[in-house]
């Protein structure tokens, strides 16, 4: 069906376009939001570092446990049962991601699957090979490629604008040439929010005939993800950060799955892409993975069918409200507008809020001009206080944020943090409200 979700406006003019978030659905599908600590609701502001689980997953989790608990291709029901689940979490990923399943690899998290796929790549480079890295990036998407120094491979990083923590791509595009094998990027920075425009990153890697590798695990649980349309080779994520389970799953060209040679055991198999998952994966949180995928389907569901009562619905097609005829893939672009349009929202006072709290500095984009280039992801220093002791008082009203460098260290030693304790960081998702923004302005103001 032709695609009225792909070309919906998303400035705040036109927001009567765009499908609301139905806050109360969504809060009720997770049984955690309703903790208090010490008689403090809890506030999960800790989205960036694992968010929480809608109800499905738990049931889907413990529901495989309960009932088909067996290792993969056996022929007995409950081993069928294990196969048939692995496969169809392979459909719903490939759904969220916009690829066929068997593109679908899947793995502890990322941080192994990168390692993973690095030494294969690693295997077929040398000395006068070069590989691009970021100053922006998680860790993650740093240390796998630096192992392959010792194979005599030059590491070098793109450089950030200092003042609003963007990708300085002027710098990027000098560094990529004819040695440069891999550009590796963030979509989004755990950090400080920043989204990065990484469809001319790849453009600009393919024009230089490398490899791009794309780490969207923090941009996961704040929009939509399409590897055909960003043609990446690679695109790795984690479940647990969009509402899923502690796992990774990684996306790749068909043909480098088929052409590249995992380090594996012999008994393995060398089909495409099992042959890049090793030893027994974890079907229980597999199984939850489908869940996931299907709670933000049913999200776009409700998104939808609220847009229509609000009138709005007149404004585009009956299929996209009614689940018949809408496929799954639709259904999710639909709930990341739902959820871009609310954690637009959250932003907004949560900028406007921040810059009226005397000693704070934000580290990443400010302004409200500019939200579409950020997620609600907000890192900040605070005079005469401690990223710890903030996060410390911050808990103790059952506020849940980080402190630290999230193994975003490249950047907090590039920012002069690092030996500061880095930075407080305060993440919002979908299922967070703006009384919840007011709660964490109230407690730095006070
Ligand atoms: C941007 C980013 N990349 C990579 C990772 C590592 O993911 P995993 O824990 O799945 O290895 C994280 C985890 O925080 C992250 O935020």
């Amino acid at each position: 069906m032709p695609s009225m979700i792909n070309t919906a406006p998303e400035s705040s003019d036109t927001e009567r376009l765009i499908p609301p978030l139905d806050i109360a659905w969504v809060r009720s599908q997770f049984p955690s939001l309703t903790r208090a600590i010490d008689g403090h609701p809890a506030a999960f502001l800790d989205g960036p570092g694992g968010t929480q689980v809608p109800q499905g997953v738990i049931d889907a989790i413990s529901g495989y446990l309960r009932e088909n608990n067996a290792n993969t291709c056996g022929a007995y029901a409950t081993s069928c049962n294990t196969d048939r689940i692995i496969a169809e979490a392979r459909s719903a990923m490939a759904d969220f991601l916009a690829c066929d399943p068997d593109e679908v690899v899947f793995g502890p998290n990322m941080t192994t699957l990168t390692f993973g796929m690095s030494r294969a790549i690693g295997r077929e480079l040398g000395p006068g090979d070069e590989i691009l890295l970021t100053h922006l990036d998680h860790d993650a998407n740093i240390s796998p490629w630096r192992a392959l120094e010792e194979r005599g491979v030059k590491i070098r990083f793109a450089d950030i604008h200092e003042e609003d923590c963007t990708l300085d791509m002027e710098d990027l595009a000098s560094k990529i040439n004819s040695r440069t094998k891999v550009v590796a990027v963030g979509y989004a920075s755990n950090a400080v929010g920043t989204i990065n425009d990484v469809k001319t990153v790849v453009r600009l890697a393919h024009e230089a005939g490398a490899l791009a590798y794309i780490d969207a695990v923090h941009y996961a649980p704040h929009g939509p993800i399409d590897v055909r349309d960003l043609d990446c080779d690679f695109l790795v994520c984690s479940t647990y950060k969009f509402f899923g389970p502690h796992m990774g799953v990684l996306y790749g060209k068909r043909k480098h799955l088929a052409r590249l040679q995992p380090y594996k055991v012999r008994a393995n198999t060398n089909a495409v892409p099992q042959r890049w998952e090793w030893g027994t994966l974890n079907h229980e949180c597999i199984a939850g993975i489908t869940a996931c995928v299907d709670y933000l389907a049913e999200l776009g569901i409700h998104a939808g069918r609220l847009w229509e009562h609000v009138g709005a619905g007149a404004l585009t097609r009956p299929s996209l409200i009614a689940p018949s005829g809408t496929t799954r893939r639709e259904t999710i672009q639909l709930a990341y507008h739902a959820i871009r349009t609310h954690e637009r929202k959250l932003a907004e006072r949560m900028l406007k809020g921040l810059a009226q709290i005397p000693g704070l500095r934000l580290y990443g984009i400010g302004e409200v001009s500019r939200l579409d280039s950020r997620c609600p992801t907000f890192a900040v220093r605070m005079e005469g206080r401690t990223p710890l002791e903030l996060a410390i008082r911050l808990g103790e009203r059952g506020i849940f944020t980080w402190d630290g460098n999230y193994y975003a260290i490249n950047l907090t030693e590039r920012l002069g943090v690092e030996k500061d304790g880095g930075f407080l960081r305060i993440g919002f998702v979908h299922y967070n409200t703006e009384e919840e923004v007011d709660r964490v302005l109230d407690e730095l103001s006070g």
